[in-house]
C-alpha cells in the first residue's frame, strides 16, 4: 500500500470496526430465513457449534495472518509462501461477487425505509407486496443504484469514519429495538410454537445441506474466507489481545443474528400458522413478515421506519467494508488513484448488480442452474467459493506455515487459551469436514443419493 498503514486505537476500536463489517444483512436478513428453511433449532445448533470451532479458529487465523505480515490477503499469502498467492486472489474474488447483489438487497431495505417514512407501511403488510415490488422492471434498479451510489460516495470521500461513528450509536439501538420487537411478537397468539421451532433442535431435519448452509452463513456473517479479516488484522496493534477480541466479535455477531431469528421466525408462525411454505420463502422472509408485525403494532409505522433505518446503517457499514476491500486491492495492484479506482469499482458493481436486480422482473425467465441471478451469486460465493477458500486457508495454516507460527502471533500479550482447538480445527477437523460437506451436498444437489 502506498500510504502509511494506520492502526486501530486499542481493542475497543478494533472490535467495533470488525463488528461493523460483520454485522449486516447477513445477520438480520439472511440468518433468519436460513434458520426458518433448514429446520429451525437444528440449524441454530449446527451454526453455534460451527461458530465456536470453525468460526473461532478461522477468525483467529485470518487476523493473525494479517497482523503477522502487516499485509492484506494477496500480499499476506505471497509473503509467507508464494505458491499460495492464488488463495489470496480467490479470497479477493469473494467480495467482488458479494457486493453487487448485497447492494441490490441494500436497495430493497432503502425502499422499505422510504415506504415506512411515507406512511405506506400498511400496503407492505400484504402477502404480494414484496414479490410485486422486486418484479417491477425499473424501481428496484433505482433503489439499488441509490444504495451503491451512497456507498461509493462514502468510500470516495473517505467519510467512513463519520458513518462508523453514527453506526456505533445505531448498533446498540438496533439491538434494543430487535429485543423489543421479539418480545412483542413472543406475546402474540401462536408465537410459542415458532419459538419452540427456532430453539428446539429436531435431529430428523439434520443433513449435509444444513451443515453447508450453516457453514456458508457463518463465513458470510463473520466476513471470513474473503480476506477481509486478514486486512483488519493488518491494522491491529501488536499489544491488543487477539483471542479475546475474536471472542467479542463472535458474541456480538452471533447475538444479533440470534435475536433477528427470534424476532422473525415466531412472527412467521403467528401470521401463517406455521405453514411450511411460509418458512421456506427464503430471501423474502424479512420483507414479508416484518411489515405484518409493524402493521399490528400501535405506532408501528414509526417503529418500522426506525427499524429499516437501523438495518440500512448496518447494511451500509458492511457494504462500505466490502467496497473498501475491492478498491484497495485494485488500487494496490494497478497503481490507480483512489478516485479513479472508486469510480471504476462503482461502474463495475453497478453493471454486475444489474442482472441480480432485474432477475425477478425483466430477466425473470433467465436462470442459471435453475436459480435467479441473485440466488446464483449468493450460492456461488457462500456455498462454493468461501468453503474452498476456508479449506485452503486451513491447509495453509495447518501444514505450510504451521499453526505454531500463528500461535506465537496470537500470544503477543496473553497466552492463547484455546490453542489446542485452533490446531485441531485448522489441521484436521475443518479440512476433513469441509471436503465431506462439499462432496455430499453436491451429490445431494445432483440427486445421486438422498441424505
Ligand atoms: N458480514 C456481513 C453481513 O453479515 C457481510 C459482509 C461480508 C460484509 C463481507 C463485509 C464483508 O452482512
Amino acid at each position: 500500500m502506498d500510504e502509511k498503514r494506520g492502526s486501530f486505537t486499542g481493542k475497543i476500536g478494533f472490535v467495533l470496526a470488525a463488528a461493523g463489517s460483520a454485522v449486516g444483512l447477513g445477520n438480520i436478513w439472511r440468518f433468519p430465513y436460513l434458520a426458518a428453511k433448514y429446520g429451525g433449532g437444528i440449524f441454530l445448533l449446527v451454526y453455534l457449534v460451527l461458530a465456536v470451532t470453525f468460526g473461532f479458529a478461522l477468525m483467529c487465523g485470518e487476523i493473525a495472518l494479517g497482523r503477522k505480515t502487516g499485509l492484506s490477503a494477496i500480499g499476506a499469502f505471497r509473503k509467507l509462501d508464494r505458491r499460495f498467492t492464488f488463495v489470496g486472489y480467490l479470497a479477493s474474488a469473494v467480495p467482488m461477487i458479494i457486493l453487487p447483489y448485497y447492494a441490490v438487497i441494500g436497495g430493497w431495505v432503502t425502499k422499505y425505509l422510504a415506504i415506512f417514512c411515507l406512511g405506506e407501511g400498511t400496503a407492505a403488510a400484504s402477502d404480494t407486496y414484496f414479490t410485486h415490488f422486486i418484479s417491477k422492471p425499473v424501481e428496484p434498479l433505482f433503489w439499488f443504484l441509490l444504495f451503491i451510489g451512497a456507498t461509493a460516495l462514502i468510500v470516495l470521500f473517505g467519510v467512513e469514519k463519520g458513518v462508523e461513528k453514527v453506526s456505533k450509536v445505531m448498533m446498540p439501538v438496533l439491538v434494543v429495538l430487535t429485543v423489543i420487537i421479539a418480545v412483542y411478537v413472543a406475546l402474540m397468539p401462536g408465537a410459542l410454537e415458532g419459538i419452540v421451532y427456532y430453539i428446539k433442535p429436531d435431529f430428523s431435519k439434520f443433513s449435509a445441506v444444513t451443515v453447508l448452509a450453516a457453514m456458508g452463513q457463518l463465513f458470510y456473517s463473520m466476513s471470513l474466507a474473503m480476506g477481509i479479516m486478514i486486512t483488519y488484522g493488518s491494522y491491529m496493534k501488536k499489544d491488543v489481545n487477539l483471542e479475546s477480541s475474536v471472542k467479542q466479535i463472535e458474541i456480538f455477531d452471533t447475538g444479533i443474528a440470534f435475536l433477528a431469528g427470534l424476532m422473525i421466525i415466531p412472527a412467521v408462525f403467528v401470521f401463517s400458522g406455521g405453514d411450511e411454505t411460509a418458512l421456506g420463502q427464503g430471501r423474502s422472509l424479512m420483507f414479508v413478515t416484518l411489515p405484518k408485525v409493524f402493521e399490528s403494532m400501535k405506532g408501528g409505522a414509526a417503529v418500522g421506519a426506525l427499524f429499516f433505518l437501523l438495518v440500512l446503517f448496518a447494511a451500509l457499514t458492511s457494504s462500505i467494508s466490502l467496497m473498501e476491500t475491492i478498491v484497495s486491492i485494485l488500487k494496490d495492484k494497478l497503481s490507480w488513484s483512489r478516485k479513479k479506482t472508486c469510480l471504476i469499482v462503482l461502474v463495475g458493481v453497478a453493471l454486475l448488480g444489474l442482472p441480480s436486480s432485474l432477475g425477478f422482473g425483466a430477466l425473470n425467465g433467465v436462470k442459471i442452474f435453475g436459480l435467479p441471478f441473485l440466488d446464483f451469486f449468493d450460492f456461488i460465493s457462500n456455498s462454493v467459493l468461501m468453503p474452498v477458500v476456508a479449506f485452503l486457508t486451513c491447509i495453509f495454516i495447518g501444514y505450510i506455515i504451521k499453526p505454531e507460527s500463528l500461535i506465537a502471533e496470537v500470544e503477543g500479550v496473553a497466552p492463547f487459551k484455546r490453542k489446542k482447538l485452533f490446531c485441531a480445527v485448522t489441521r484436521y477437523i475443518a479440512p476433513v469436514c469441509i471436503v465431506l460437506i462439499l462432496i455430499s451436498s453436491v451429490l445431494d444437489v445432483l440427486g445421486v443419493f438422498q441424505i
